[in-house]
C-alpha cells in the first residue's frame, strides 16, 4: 500500500514471520509470530498454511468528534489461516496501510480449542538499526515517567524507576522493558512508532528490549498469579501497529489505530459534549488546600469519640449516624468548600467555561491510599462544607456543568460493587462528566493496572457511563489504544506524566510536552490539564516552577489535543492574566482539520487547527528548551479570505527558568499567502487565534 510492503513467511520448521519495509528500507526485519499456551505450545510453531484471504477497503467516516472531520480507512487486508503443531487453528490477519500495518490474531471456533490461558505472546520486532529511543519504562501500574532519549541498545530503566519516587506505584521487574506507544528515528531519517489497537479483554503489550540483537518482543503484564490473560474462542487479540513515515509529521497525522478499532457502540451520541473546564484541583496540588476535610481519619470530634471506628467503610453512605459527616475534626483548608466551589462556578460562567471539577468532595481522604485498603470510598457521601444541593442548584442557574471525581486509589472492587450507586448519584444532580482515578496498588490484590482484569475494568466503566450518558475521563488508567472511536463518551484519558508533575516533583522537562504526542498521546487524548498561570511561586514548597513559559502553556492547547481540556490555575491567576486567558477562552476543543506543520520528537511541534463548524484557525507552536524560530506559512487558511490573527508569544527576555511569565498579544491581517515568523524563548511557545474577518 504505497510505500508500505509486508512479508509473511514460513520456514520449514514452520515458524511463521512477518517483515515490513518502507520505501524499501526495512523498517521490521523477519520477526517471529506465535504464543505460547499455558497447557501446550501447538502455536509457537509447527505451522501449515491453510489458506490466504485477501481483500481491499477504502472508506471515509466521521468521528463523534476530534481532530478532524473526515477520516480515511484506507488498506489492503491479507488474513493468513494457520494450523500450529498440535492441530490447533489460528488466523492472522494483517492490514497495511499507506502509514503503517496492523496486525492481529485470531483464535477461531474450533473443537480443540475453547478456553484457553495465554502463557506468552511471541511477536517480536526486529529492528533494522539501533535507533533513537523515545522511552518510559515498562512499568505494569504506571505511565507517569518522564521519557528517556536513547539508543535503543542502551535502554535500562533501572535508575528512572529508582528515581521517580513522585509515582505512588511502581512495579518494572524487567530493566529493559519499555512501555508503548514506543517512537523511534532510524539514522537515514525514518519515524517509527510501535503500538497496539483495541486493547480489549487482554494485558497491555510492553516491550522487552534485546540489546545486542536490537529485538523487541512483545511482554505482556501479567495477572495476580502469572498468567497473561484467560481467553475463549472465538476471539482475538488487539491489533499491533507499526506506523512509519519519512516525516515526523505524518507520524502525528496518523489515523491507523482509530482506523483499527471498531465503530462506535453507542446508538445515539448527541449528548457528548467536548468542553474545556476549570477546577478545584490545582490549589490541592500545590499544597493551598487539602482534598481532605480532616488531618487524620481518627481525628473524631467529642460528639464523634466514644461511638466506635465512626470511618469503618460500613458507617459510611449509610446514612446512619456514624457517617463521617460531623464527626471528623476539619483542617480549615478543605479545598472543596461550598464557597470556594461557587468561587470557580462563578469564574467559569463568566469566562464561558463549561465545565467545573471538584475533588476532595466525598468523604474518604483523609486515608485514600497507600494502605491498600478496600472500603475508602463511597462516592456518594460528601463531606460536611460541601452543600451539594446548594452548588448543584447554583452551577445549573449560572449554566455551568459540574464534573463528578470518583477515585478508587485502586480498590477497584470497592467500586465495581458501587459503580451503578455512583453514577445513579450523579446524573440525579445532573453532572454528565466523571474523572475517575487509580491511584495506589490494586484490589484485586496482585493484579496491575495494566493486566487483563483492570483492561476489562476500564472497559466496563466506559459502557457504565455510555449507559448513562456520562462522559469518562480516567487518570492512571492503562494507556489509551484507540478504544475512543468505539466508546465516543470516553473523552479522554491521563496515562501518562501530566502537568501535575509540576506541583509535586521535580516536574516535567521542557521537551516533554514535544515528545508526550509521539508517546502516549498516539493512543488517543491527554487530560494534561495545561494552563497554568502563574509558573513560580505556587507551591508551598520553595523552587516548584512549571518548566514552561506562559506562552508555551497556551500553545498546549493545540499541541496536546484533547476533548476535554482543563484551564488548571486558580481563577485569581488568571485574573492578572485576562489578556492572556483570552486564548484559553476563544480556543476549541473539538476540531474539523489539523495540520502539522512542524514537528521533530524531542524538539519543536508546531499545529494549526480549524474549530469544529467554524472558519476560525487556531496555531499552537511549542519549544524544547531551546529558543527557535518558528517559521510558517499559512496556506492552511482558506484561499481569498482575510483573518485577524492574534499572536500570543514569549516576551522579550523570556526563559522557562528565568523569565517564564513575560507575554506579548500582537494583533495582525494575515491571509493564505502569508507568513509567520515568531520566535519562542528556551522552553517557549506561541498560541495564534486566525478569525475569519
Ligand atoms: C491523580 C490524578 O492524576 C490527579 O489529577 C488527581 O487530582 C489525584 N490523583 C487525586 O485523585
Ligand atoms: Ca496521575
Amino acid at each position: 500500500m504505497g510505500k508500505v510492503e509486508l512479508e509473511f513467511s514460513l520456514d520449514e520448521a514452520g515458524v511463521a514471520r512477518y517483515a515490513v519495509k518502507y520505501g524499501g528500507k526495512p523498517v521490521v526485519l523477519a520477526s517471529r509470530l506465535g504464543f505460547v499456551l499455558k497447557d501446550d505450545s501447538g502455536l509457537s510453531g509447527g505451522f501449515v498454511l491453510r489458506g490466504v484471504d485477501r481483500k481491499e477497503v477504502d472508506e471515509t467516516w466521521q468521528p463523534v468528534w476530534g481532530e478532524v472531520k473526515d477520516i480515511r480507512n484506507h488498506y489492503a487486508e491479507m488474513t493468513v489461516h494457520l494450523a500450529g503443531g498440535s492441530g490447533k487453528l489460528i488466523d492472522i490477519q494483517f492490514r497495511v496501510f499507506e502509514d503503517g500495518v496492523g496486525f492481529r490474531y485470531e483464535f477461531p471456533r474450533q473443537a480443540g480449542l475453547k478456553y484457553f490461558i495465554v502463557g506468552d505472546e511471541l511477536t517480536q520486532f526486529r529492528m533494522a538499526g539501533d535507533h533513537k529511543t523515545f522511552w518510559i519504562p515498562g512499568d505494569y501500574d504506571t505511565n507517569e515517567y518522564p521519557y528517556t532519549t536513547s539508543a535503543l541498545s542502551a535502554v535500562d530503566n533501572r535508575s528512572m524507576v529508582a528515581a521517580s519516587t513522585a509515582i505512588a506505584v511502581r512495579v518494572a521487574p524487567d530493566p529493559y522493558a519499555v512501555q508503548t506507544p514506543l517512537m523511534m528515528k532510524t539514522a537515514d531519517g525514518l519515524y517509527l512508532n510501535i503500538h497496539e489497537a483495541a486493547l480489549v479483554d487482554y494485558p497491555a503489550m510492553q516491550l522487552h528490549v534485546d540489546r545486542g540483537t536490537l529485538t523487541l518482543s512483545a511482554s505482556l503484564v501479567p495477572d495476580a498469579v502469572g498468567n497473561k490473560a484467560y481467553l475463549h474462542a472465538p476471539c482475538h487479540t488487539p491489533w499491533r501497529t507499526i506506523i512509519v513515515s519519512d516525516k515526523a509529521a505524518d507520524i502525528l497525522a496518523s489515523k491507523m489505530i482509530l482506523n483499527l478499532n471498531e465503530p462506535s457502540k453507542l446508538a445515539h451520541t448527541d449528548w457528548i459534549h467536548p468542553m474545556k473546564f476549570v477546577g478545584v484541583w490545582w490549589e490541592m496540588q500545590t499544597g493551598k488546600s487539602t482534598w481532605s476535610y480532616s488531618d487524620f481519619a481518627d481525628s473524631l470530634s467529642a460528639s464523634g469519640r466514644g461511638s466506635g471506628d465512626s470511618l469503618s467503610a460500613s458507617g459510611r453512605g449509610n446514612g446512619d449516624s456514624l457517617s463521617a459527616a460531623g464527626s471528623l475534626i476539619p483542617n480549615g483548608r478543605h479545598g472543596a468548600n461550598t464557597a470556594n466551589v461557587e468561587r470557580y462556578i462563578d469564574f467559569a460562567a463568566r469566562n464561558h467555561i463549561g465545565g467545573v471539577l471538584v475533588e476532595g468532595w466525598n468523604v474518604g481522604w483523609e486515608d485514600w491510599f497507600g494502605n491498600w485498603k478496600e472500603n475508602v470510598f463511597d462516592f456518594v457521601t460528601p463531606y460536611p462544607d460541601f452543600d451539594i444541593r446548594a452548588i448543584t442548584a447554583y452551577a445549573a442557574s449560572k449554566g455551568v456543568q459540574l464534573i463528578m471525581h470518583n477515585e478508587t486509589s485502586g480498590s477497584v472492587t470497592n467500586y465495581e460493587r458501587q459503580m451503578d450507586t455512583a453514577f445513579r448519584f450523579m446524573t440525579a444532580r445532573g453532572y454528565h462528566a466523571v474523572k475517575t482515578g487509580y491511584v495506589g496498588r490494586i484490589i484485586p490484590r496482585g493484579e496491575h493496572h495494566d493486566g487483563q482484569w483492570m483492561v476489562e475494568h476500564y472497559v466496563r466503566v466506559a459502557a457504565a457511563a455510555a449507559r448513562y450518558h456520562v462522559m469518562l475521563d480516567a487518570h492512571e488508567p492503562v494507556r489509551p489504544t484507540g478504544l475512543q472511536r468505539t466508546y465516543p463518551n470516553w473523552l479522554a484519558c491521563e496515562a501518562a506524566r501530566g502537568n501535575e508533575y509540576n506541583a509535586f516533583s521535580d516536574g516535567n522537562l521542557p521537551e516533554h510536552e514535544t515528545i508526550l504526542p509521539f508517546g502516549r498521546l498516539m493512543g488517543g487524548p491527554m487530560d494534561y490539564t495545561p494552563g497554568i498561570f502563574k509558573l513560580r511561586g505556587y507551591s508551598t514548597v520553595a523552587g516548584r516552577q512549571v518548566h514552561t513559559t506562559l506562552a508555551k502553556q497556551l500553545a498546549l492547547y493545540v499541541t496536546l489535543y484533547s476533548p476535554l481540556q482543563m484551564a488548571a490555575d486558580l481563577p485569581e491567576n488568571y485574573e492578572a492574566h485576562m489578556d492572556a486567558f483570552e486564548w484559553i477562552r476563544g480556543v476549541p476543543v473539538d476540531w474539523d482539520d489539523t495540520k502539522i506543520l512542524e514537528a521533530e520528537p524531542g524538539d519543536y511541534l508546531t499545529i494549526a487547527r480549524k474549530g469544529k463548524g467554524s472558519e476560525n484557525w487556531y496555531l499552537g507552536a511549542i519549544a524544547d528548551e531551546n529558543a527557535r524560530t518558528m517559521k510558517v506559512s499559512l496556506g492552511f487558511l482558506d484561499k481569498g479570505r482575510r483573518y485577524k490573527a492574534t499572536v500570543y508569544k514569549d516576551g522579550a527576555g523570556a526563559d522557562w527558568k528565568t523569565n517564564p511569565e513575560a507575554y506579548t498579544i500582537e494583533a495582525m491581517e494575515v491571509n493564505s499567502g502569508s507568513e509567520l515568523v515568531v520566535r519562542l524563548a528556551p522552553g517557549g511557545g506561541c498560541a495564534v487565534s486566525f478569525v475569519a474577518m
